[in-house]
């Protein structure tokens, strides 16, 4: 752990939790930058609050964490971006375009994954209630099936009657190793244990019930059983807990060999490779853990249960977090300044309804006062968002004196946040912008309030006695060009 004594200046607090892959930086005004832009010209050009992307960071982690596998597994490796904890297309193009394989749960995220290019040879189908479209869809396409349920037994047949294609699979596995306990996070910790949490809610099956399921899929004409894949995700930062995970893989692996003659030609070991600053960690907190770390600790684990180092099966795994998480922050405007009741409060324009898992998961995020980095942070102020339920976006933070009109930059946005955004209130979700050697481009416009209510309908019966009011045209006018009588 490094030295978590209060710092004196944002500029400070940034040189101590700096990552290696992070394009931030001070200016001689003391103003954030973000890989080169001062964040007041972004904010100026493309409005508040904003989501920023660092192509450079997606392309770093996404290299280094192939680099960290690939050293420590002799077979083929293929790292598939996990589309779920972000989704903007433009990210999936800059994965595409490294080469990366991609995980997508249902159709939703199959046609993300294939809009941003990715080739589906190297992609991957995830979900617990597949249905028989979703399978059908993956095995026309050329998408390996992850088979998590009974019923894809069929689905599977029927998909390869309608296709006239090959469907290629891989089942999964349940992982619950006793000693993952012991190598949970206090902050992971559920009252049930570790072992009994996996147990009630990750998918795939046991070795018991997989073992009827390996001969049925091998049984069933036009498919090609793989091997087998497991996600336990994310319960902690320490290596050990990807080890414990991946023992269990491999003891599974050879059990199940044993029960019914099949070696797997590939092993996908799932998502939940943690980053430096994890919001998901619930304090401020540095991992001291690297992604060479978790990878040795996976890769060894497995060879060892495997019993062997060399003739192993190729080697996939799912990041989400690893990739996109310090890629992205969202910057938001200071509004209100409130003193009272012995508190201080500064009011921004990005509210929980950007960052959910604050709520929903305990999530801490690092707010840095982007406008004022060379200012001693000498305040301890709540900082919130704008709806009318509590959107604490971080509570007693240490901030210099704050003006309306200020920015302040939450780091660490790329995983699970935009994802999750909602509209609460009413209110637009915000533009993303892409940094890179384009520039500043667009990669998700603003919404408008238009966009909040599009699929709403009022029935004409209703409509006729509550006729939309011209004060409605009114309020997305001046929402959109600011009030103008
Ligand atoms: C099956 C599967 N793979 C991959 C991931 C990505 O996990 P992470 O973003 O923690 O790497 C998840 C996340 O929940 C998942 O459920």
């Amino acid at each position: 752990m490094r030295n978590q004594s209060r710092p004196a200046t944002g500029a400070e607090l940034l040189g101590q939790i700096r990552m290696a892959s992070d394009r931030l930086a001070v200016d001689a005004a003391g103003v954030l930058t973000v890989d080169g832009t001062a964040v007041h010209v972004l904010v100026g050009r493309f409005g508040s609050p904003l989501h920023v992307v660092v192509e450079a960071t997606l392309r770093e982690n996404y290299r280094r964490i192939r680099r960290a596998f690939t050293a420590c597994w002799p077979s083929p490796v293929n790292v598939m971006y996990a589309i779920k904890c972000n989704n903007n297309l433009a990210i999936r193009a800059v994965m595409t375009s490294e080469g990366a394989g991609g995980d997508c749960f249902g159709l939703g995220e199959l046609y993300a994954t294939l809009a941003g290019g990715a080739d589906p040879r190297l992609l991957v189908m995830n979900g617990s209630n597949k249905s028989l479209d979703e399978v059908a869809a993956a095995v026309a396409l050329g998408v390996t099936i992850n088979v998590d349920s009974v019923d894809e037994i069929d689905f599977l047949r029927e998909a390869v009657r309608r296709t006239g294609r090959r469907a290629t699979v891989n089942l999964r596995l349940k992982i619950m190793p006793d000693d993952l306990e012991a190598a949970l996070l206090d902050a992971y910790r559920t009252p049930e244990g570790a072992a009994e949490n996996v147990r009630r809610t990750k998918w795939g099956f046991t070795t018991e019930a997989a073992a009827p399921l390996v001969a049925a899929l091998r049984a069933i004409e036009g498919v090609t059983l793989e091997g087998y894949s497991a996600h336990v995700g994310h319960l902690s930062t320490k290596p050990a807990a990807f080890a414990s995970v991946s023992a269990g893989l491999g003891r599974a692996v050879r059990v199940l060999e044993q029960a019914t003659g099949f070696s797997p030609a590939s092993l996908d070991i799932g998502g939940g490779w943690a980053q430096t600053r994890e919001p998901s960690a619930r304090a401020f907190a540095i991992n001291a853990f690297t992604i060479e770390d978790y990878a040795r600790a996976a890769t060894d684990a497995l060879k060892q249960a495997l019993g062997r180092t060399q003739d192993l099966p190729a080697l996939s795994l799912e990041p989400g977090r690893y990739i996109t998480s310090n890629a992205q922050l969202l910057l938001a405007s200071v509004g209100a300044l409130k003193r009272d009741a012995g508190l201080a409060w500064a009011h921004v324009d990005a509210s929980t309804n950007d960052l959910p898992r604050i709520e929903s998961g305990r999530h801490w995020y690092q707010i840095l006062p982007a406008t004022r980095m060379h200012a001693p942070l000498d305040e301890t102020i709540e900082v919130v968002g704008s709806t009318c339920f509590k959107s604490v976006l971080g509570a007693a933070r240490r901030m210099p004196a704050l003006a309306r009109g200020d920015i302040v930059a939450i780091l660490d946005t790329g995983m699970y946040a935009e994802v999750f955004g909602n509209q609460f209130n009413g209110i637009p979700r915000p533009a993303t912008v892409l940094l890179g050697d384009g520039g500043a481009e667009v990669i998700k416009r603003r919404e408008t309030i238009a966009d909040v209510f599009a699929a709403h309908r009022v029935p004409e019966r209703l409509a006729a006695q509550a006729p939309r009011q011209a004060g409605s045209d009114a309020v997305l006018r001046w929402a959109a060009q600011g009030f103008d009588a």
